[in-house]
C-alpha cells in the first residue's frame, strides 16, 4: 500500500469508530461516545472527539460517583465504555456498570484459586454482546455483556510453569487476541487467537522461536528458549485495513543474566506484525537485544502517519524511550528519552551495575497517547533507577526467575508526562510528578490531556502548554485507566484510584473507580462531596469460583485466607515466593509473629492494618501464610 492511501486508510479508520471527522465531530456530543477498548481504539491512539470539558471550564470537574470495588491488591485495569454501559475488572471479578451514576448492573466473581500466578488483570475487550477477560491463572473468559453470563471458559495458559493472562485482550471480526504474561516467572510466549463464539484457539504465535521458526538462530544456547521470557501483559494493537496485529513482547528471561542467554534473544523487547487472520510473521523492530536489565516493552503500540503520510508505528519502552519505526522501511526515525536514562554498565554483574530506568521505570502498561490535529504524542513514565546485581538462580516451576536481583529506594521514585513532536521526536513541554506516571493518558479534542498519578493525583493539563489546568487528589493510588466518555451528550471522565502492587506501583488506597463530570460553577468545590453516589460493593466472595463448589470448614477458612492473601500477593508472590517483599515460605515467623509483623510493620512493607485488613482478616491471612511454608 503506498504512503497516500494509508493515509486515507487511516483516517477511515478514526471515521468508523467515531461515525465523523473533523466536520461533523461537533454532531459527536449529541449521542453517546464511548471508550471501546483498553487504549480506545485499534490504533491505540487514546485521543477522544469529546470537547465539553476543557481548559477554560475544567475547574468545575466533580466527583459524580464512587465505587470501592470490594478486591484489596491491584488495580491497573481501564474502563471499556459500550453505549450507557461501564465495564471494569479487577484481579478477580468483572463489574458492570451504569456509566452515568456507577450504579452495579451486574458482577461476576471468578475467585482466587492456589493457582494463581500473579493477581492482576489490565481489562476487558468487547465484541458483539461479549466480553473477554483473562485471570491470574492462565484462562481467557467470555462473559454476557448484559448479563455477566458465562459464555465460555478456556485454558490459555499453565499456571504451574508460571503463565497467566494480565493483558486486556483485542476482540475484532469475531476473533479474540491474547498473549501469555510471566516473563519474569521464566515462561516461553505465545500470543494466540481465539474464536470469539466458542473459544477454540484459531492460531498461536511463539514470541520466543525456536527449531527452524525465524529468529532461532538468536538463542545461541537452544535450551535457554524453553525460559527464554517473551510474555505479553499490557494490551495489543491492530491495524484493521491491512490486518495486522501489532504485539509487544516483554522481556528475556531470566531477566538480569544475559550470559546465560547468548544472543539478542529475539522477539524479547520487540514489536512483532503478525497477520492477523493466520498469525504468520510479517515483520519486527527489536528495541532492546540481549537485554540484561528488565527493558520490556509492555504498552501497546500506536500507529500513526507523519504529515508525509508514511504510516509509522510508535514503540514506548521501559528502558525510558520513545521510539517511532517507518512500517514501509522498518527504519528508526526518532528516539526520544523521556525520563533519567544512564547505565555504569552494559550488563548487570554479581557486583552490581546501576542504571537508570531500573526494572520498575521507564513507560510501563499504559503508553502514549496521539493527538492527530496538533502532531503530538503524550506519554506517562517512571523515573526510578536501580543497582542490578547479577547471580546464579535456580528455576522453581512457576516461581519468579530474575537471575538474582536488584536494589532500589522507592522514596526516589518520580513520575513524567512529556508531549513529543510527532513528526520530529523533539520534546514540547515536561511535566515532572512526585510520584511515578503509570495511569492511562489521554488526550481529549477539549484540548486537554488526563492522567494521574501513584499518590492519587488525577491531573488535567492544558494539552497546548503543560500547564495544570486542573488538579484533584482521588484518595489512591491512579495505576489503571484514566479515560473519557459521553452518554447522552454529557462528558465524563473516569479514573482508577486505589492499588496496592509491586512497590513502586503504589501502596495507597482501596481499589475503586471515580467517575467525574462537569458540575454547576457555582457549586463546583463547595459541598461537591456530599452530592457524590458512594458504592461499596461487598468484599469478593471465595464461593462462586468457576471451578469451585460448596466450601466448608477448614476448606472454607483457607479460602477466605486465600481472598485475604491477594493483597500480599502482589509482593510476596502468589505463593509467597517473593517478589518485592520477603520470602514467605522461608520466613522464620512463627502464627503470632506474622499476626504482630502484620499489624505493625517495619522497613517497606506497607500498613494494611487496620485498614484494609480487620483482625479477622489477619488472623486468617497469617493462617493461610503459614500452609505456604516449605517444611
Ligand atoms: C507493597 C508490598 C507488600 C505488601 C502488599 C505486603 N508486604 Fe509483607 N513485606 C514487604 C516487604 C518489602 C517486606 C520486607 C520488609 C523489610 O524488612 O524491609 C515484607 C515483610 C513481610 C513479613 C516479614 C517476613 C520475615 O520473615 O521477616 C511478613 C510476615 C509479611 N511481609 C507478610 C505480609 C502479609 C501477610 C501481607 C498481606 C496481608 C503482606 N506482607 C503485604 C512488602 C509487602
Amino acid at each position: 500500500m503506498n504512503s497516500c492511501s494509508r493515509k486515507t486508510s487511516l483516517l477511515l479508520a478514526v471515521a468508523v469508530l467515531y461515525g465523523g471527522g473533523g466536520s461533523r465531530a461537533a454532531t459527536a456530543q449529541s449521542r453517546d461516545v464511548g471508550w471501546a477498548m483498553y487504549n480506545m481504539s485499534y490504533e491505540g491512539i487514546r485521543s477522544s472527539p469529546l470537547n465539553e470539558i476543557n481548559p477554560k471550564n475544567v475547574q468545575n470537574l466533580r466527583s459524580v460517583c464512587r465505587v470501592k470495588l470490594g478486591e484489596e491488591g491491584t488495580l491497573m485495569a481501564s474502563p471499556v465504555v459500550i453505549g450507557d454501559t461501564l465495564f471494569m475488572t479487577t484481579a478477580h471479578s468483572t463489574v458492570a456498570l451504569d456509566a452515568t451514576n456507577c450504579k452495579l448492573i451486574w458482577r461476576f466473581v471468578d475467585a482466587a484459586t492456589p493457582a494463581d500466578v500473579y493477581a492482576v488483570n489490565r481489562g476487558v475487550a468487547y465484541l458483539d454482546g461479549r466480553l473477554f477477560r483473562g485471570t491470574p491463572d492462565g484462562r481467557l473468559v467470555a462473559l454476557s455483556s448484559d448479563s455477566g453470563r458465562v459464555l465460555w471458559n478456556v485454558k490459555a495458559g499453565d499456571p504451574a510453569k508460571g503463565e497467566f493472562t494480565a493483558s486486556a485482550p483485542i476482540a475484532w471480526q469475531g476473533t479474540v487476541f491474547m498473549g501469555l504474561a510471566g516473563s519474569d516467572w521464566g515462561i516461553r510466549g505465545r500470543v494466540m487467537a481465539f474464536d470469539a463464539k466458542t473459544g477454540r484457539e484459531k492460531w498461536r504465535f511463539w514470541t520466543v522461536p525456536t527449531g527452524n521458526e525465524p529468529g532461532a538462530e538468536t538463542w545461541h544456547i537452544p535450551e535457554s528458549v524453553t525460559h527464554g521470557g517473551g510474555g505479553t501483559w499490557s494490551s495489543y494493537t491492530l491495524d484493521t485495513l491491512t490486518q495486522e496485529l501489532f504485539v509487544p513482547v516483554g522481556n528475556p528471561s531470566p531477566d538480569f543474566t544475559p550470559a546465560s542467554r547468548p544472543g539478542d534473544n529475539l522477539f524479547t523487547n520487540s514489536v512483532v506484525v503478525l497477520d492477523a487472520l493466520s498469525g504468520a510473521l510479517k515483520w519486527w523492530y527489536q528495541v532492546s537485544p540481549a537485554d540484561g536489565f528488565d527493558y520490556d516493552l509492555a504498552a501497546a503500540p500506536v500507529l500513526y502517519s507523519a504529515k508525509s503520510g508514511a504510516a509509522r508505528v510508535l514503540i514506548a519502552s521501559k528502558d525510558g524511550h520513545l521510539y517511532a519505526v517507518e512500517r514501509g522501511t522498518h527504519k528508526l526515525t526518532f528516539k526520544t528519552p523521556i525520563t533519567t536514562v544512564s547505565r555504569a554498565g552494559p550488563v548487570p554483574t554479581a557486583d552490581g551495575v546501576h542504571a537508570c530506568p531500573g526494572p520498575l521505570g521507564g513507560v510501563e502498561w499504559n503508553g502514549p497517547a496521539f493527538d492527530a490535529t496538533s502532531g503530538t504524542l503524550y506519554v506517562g513514565a517512571v523515573d526510578f533507577c536501580a543497582t542490578y546485581l547479577a547471580g546464579q538462580q535456580e528455576l522453581v516451576a512457576g516461581g519468579m526467575y530474575f537471575g538474582t536481583r536488584t536494589s532500589q529506594a522507592s522514596d526516589s521514585a518520580r513520575g513524567w508526562l512529556t508531549a513529543v513532536d510527532a513528526e520530529s521526536g523533539t520534546p514540547r513541554w515536561q511535566f515532572h510528578a512526585p510520584t511515578p506516571i503509570v495511569a492511562g493518558v489521554t488526550h481529549t479534542a477539549g484540548g486537554l490531556v488526563l492522567t494521574g498519578d501513584l499518590k492519587g493525583n488525577f491531573y488535567a493539563f492544558d494539552a497546548a502548554t503543560g500547564k495544570v489546568a486542573y488538579q484533584t487528589n482521588l484518595g489512591g493510588a491512579v495505576a489503571g485507566g484514566v479515560m473519557t466518555y459521553a452518554v447522552r451528550g454529557r462528558q465524563y471522565i473516569a479514573a482508577s484510584a486505589g492499588n496496592v502492587g509491586r512497590a513502586t506501583f503504589g501502596v495507597l488506597g482501596s481499589p475503586s473507580l471515580v467517575v467525574m463530570a462537569l458540575g454547576p460553577p457555582a457549586r463546583a468545590g463547595r459541598g461537591a462531596g456530599a452530592q457524590v453516589a458512594e458504592i461499596a460493593l461487598p468484599p469478593i466472595s471465595t464461593g462462586t469460583a468457576l471451578s469451585h463448589g460448596e466450601l466448608g470448614g477448614a476448606d472454607q477458612e483457607r479460602a477466605t485466607g486465600l481472598r485475604v492473601y491477594q493483597v500480599c500477593a502482589a509482593c510476596h508472590g502468589a505463593r509467597g515466593e517473593g517478589g518485592v517483599g520477603a520470602n514467605l515460605q522461608t520466613s522464620t515467623l512463627g502464627l503470632g509473629g506474622i499476626i504482630a509483623y502484620v499489624k505493625a510493620p517495619t522497613g517497606s512493607m506497607p500498613k494494611l492494618y487496620p485498614s484494609p485488613l480487620s483482625d479477622a482478616d489477619v488472623a486468617s491471612v497469617a493462617s493461610y501464610v503459614m500452609t505456604l511454608r516449605k517444611p
